[in-house]
């Protein structure tokens, strides 16, 4: 390495990579949008939401996300904030999403969890959280709108703690709420931030009152304040305290109020995310091996692969997290399942939206190399190591539906679409043991539609669905002799899925039920590592 061992440290420790989990319409755009602004990004608030219907949205299938005013990729966005370097990566959060939104999660280390004061604990929000234990990732929380009327704060932080399993440290505490909101009183910094409304676009001069018993709270927020100090014990004796080492294991998250419209109280939980949430954290490999961030040679994991995101560069980028080391442009990279050495000049950095060349990046960054067909989610680049990277998974879908042909002569291309689609992960393919369907299976409905537009953009192929009796699938292990006896007995139900994997097809839950009872030795699992 040309560069000083501390600089590359250095480098590294500075950077956190984050995403955001939360139910649609609770607020995530708006703070991204905030967070920007803060990170210098982008100068106005309002830039985000202009991007998802402007520029980028001309392919067929991007013009339908347009259309239903969805955005179907996840981007990547890195902007300073202080001393750091924060990576942001977009999870689409509207109620069509894809497998895409799960594996983001695997390439972060740390995420931000948004509530909706007035909503509390979602249904999107308790999956994307289910899917954030398969590694303990630490989370901060923002409840979001407190310049409506809401909740009552405590009642949120139990349904949290109750619903979603981990314990809340309120690191600021809310004053008032809708009209009356004052702002919050910050239990770590013993202060309290006083909310203006109106201040929703740009960045103003906060006001902060030092100490609770301070008067000056008194003449402020008038009532409020011998309100806040009653309040203060009661939310101190039934909360926890913020420790954290509970917090890096996942356990316990701090919580912070405020609303990202009025734009109050997002930097406080950035601050949270640079002074807590991990520098870039290693990964496990197939080798037995854990890749730490620091180790100096590069590695890094394809998590996500995306076509056509600017209609000018028709080509797929691969979205690779650096696991360690540096990626310097036009240096080898070791593509570790075929084996190949393959030269890197022209990897794409994700600046606050926009894709630019760059011309090095470190362990936590995302970098976007040109893909013309040879990578897959899941592949592992090294500086010559064999080993892969483990844990990026692949999800039961569970929507399915048989695919047609409108013109039979073209089932070629047909399965090569499907197949090429399912290796960038946007669905899956099953073919049944024993007949000639093929079956699309995908997590989010609009997943479907964006197939059979691609399909027809990229491959000419005109396809149309139809209903099949398939609503569970499930992916079949054991002992090679009991996987016999089983397939013999259940044919029936068994499908290949993209990759010749065996998996279960099931008409019903109550179906999946009696097989798994019936044959106790076939493990049946709703998650596949890629
Ligand atoms: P999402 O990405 O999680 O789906 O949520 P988004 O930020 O788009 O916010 C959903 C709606 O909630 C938006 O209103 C947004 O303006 C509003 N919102 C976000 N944060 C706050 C907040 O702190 N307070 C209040 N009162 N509202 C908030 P919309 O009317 O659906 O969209 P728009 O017309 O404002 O764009």
């Amino acid at each position: 390495m040309d560069m000083s061992d501390s600089n590359f440290i250095s480098e590294i420790n500075k950077r956190r990579t984050f995403a955001i989990i939360s139910h649609p319409d609770a607020g995530k755009t708006t703070i991204t949008e905030k967070v920007l602004l803060f990170g210098n990004a982008i100068q106005v608030a309002g830039t985000i939401k202009g991007r998802k219907s402007g520029q980028h949205a001309k392919s067929d299938w991007m013009a339908m996300e347009k259309e239903r005013g969805i955005s179907v990729s996840t981007s990547v966005m890195q902007f300073p904030y202080l001393d750091h370097l924060v990576n942001l990566l977009d999870t689409p959060g509207h109620a069509d999403f894809s497998e895409d939104t799960y594996r983001t999660l695997t390439a972060v280390d740390s995420c931000l969890m948004v509530i909706d004061a007035a909503k509390g604990v979602e249904a999107r929000t308790i999956k994307l959280m289910e899917v954030t234990r398969l590694r303990d990732t630490p989370i901060l929380t923002f409840i979001n709108k407190l310049d409506r009327d809401t909740r009552d704060p405590i009642d949120l932080l139990d349904e949290v703690e109750d619903i979603l399993k981990i314990k809340c440290a309120p690191i600021t505490w809310p004053i008032g709420m809708g009209k009356e909101f004052k702002g919050v009183y910050h239990l770590l910094r013993d202060e309290t931030i006083l909310y203006k409304t109106g201040q929703g676009h740009t960045i103003q001069a906060i006001k902060t009152i030092k100490g609770i018993d301070n008067p000056e709270l008194d003449s402020a927020i008038g009532i409020y304040a011998e309100e806040l100090r009653e309040m203060l014990e009661l939310v101190r004796g039934a909360s926890h305290e913020f420790s954290h080492e509970a917090f890096l294991k996942g356990e316990l998250t701090p919580v912070f109020f405020g609303t990202a419209l009025g734009n109050f109280g997002v930097d406080h939980m950035l601050d949270g995310l640079i002074d807590w949430a991990p520098a870039p954290i290693g990964r496990q490999t197939d080798a037995d091996i854990f890749v730490a961030a620091k180790e100096p040679s590069f590695s890094g994991f394809v998590f996500k692969i995306q076509a056509n995101m600017d209609p000018k560069h028709r080509d797929r980028i691969a979205f690779c997290r650096i696991v360690s080391g540096k990626y310097e442009k036009g240096m080898k990279m070791h593509h570790s399942r075929i084996g190949k050495d393959v030269r890197i000049s022209d990897a794409l950095t994700f600046l606050a939206g926009d894709r630019s060349l760059l011309d090095e990046a470190y362990a936590g960054d995302i970098i976007g190399l040109h893909n013309h067909g040879s990578m897959r989610i899941g592949d592992t680049f090294t500086s010559g190591e064999k080993y892969a990277f483990t844990g990026i998974p692949n999800f039961a879908p569970e929507l399915f539906k048989r695919i047609r042909l409108r013109d039979p002569l073209k089932q070629k291309q047909l399965l090569k679409g499907l197949i090429q689609l399912a290796e960038e992960g946007a669905v899956q393919v099953f073919r049944p043991l024993m007949n000639n369907d093929l079956i699309v299976g995908a997590v989010g409905v609009l997943q479907f539609d964006v197939v059979v537009a691609r399909l027809k953009a990229e491959y000419n192929v005109d396809a149309l669905y139809e209903h099949v009796n398939v609503s569970t699938a499930r992916w079949v292990y054991g002992d090679p002799r009991k996987v016999e006896e089983f397939m013999r007995k259940t044919e029936i139900n068994l499908a290949y899925d993209g990759g010749d994997n065996l998996t279960y097809i099931a008409p019903t839950m109550v179906n999946l039920s009696l097989a798994q009872e019936r044959y106790p030795d076939i493990k049946f699992t709703a998650t596949r590592e890629q």
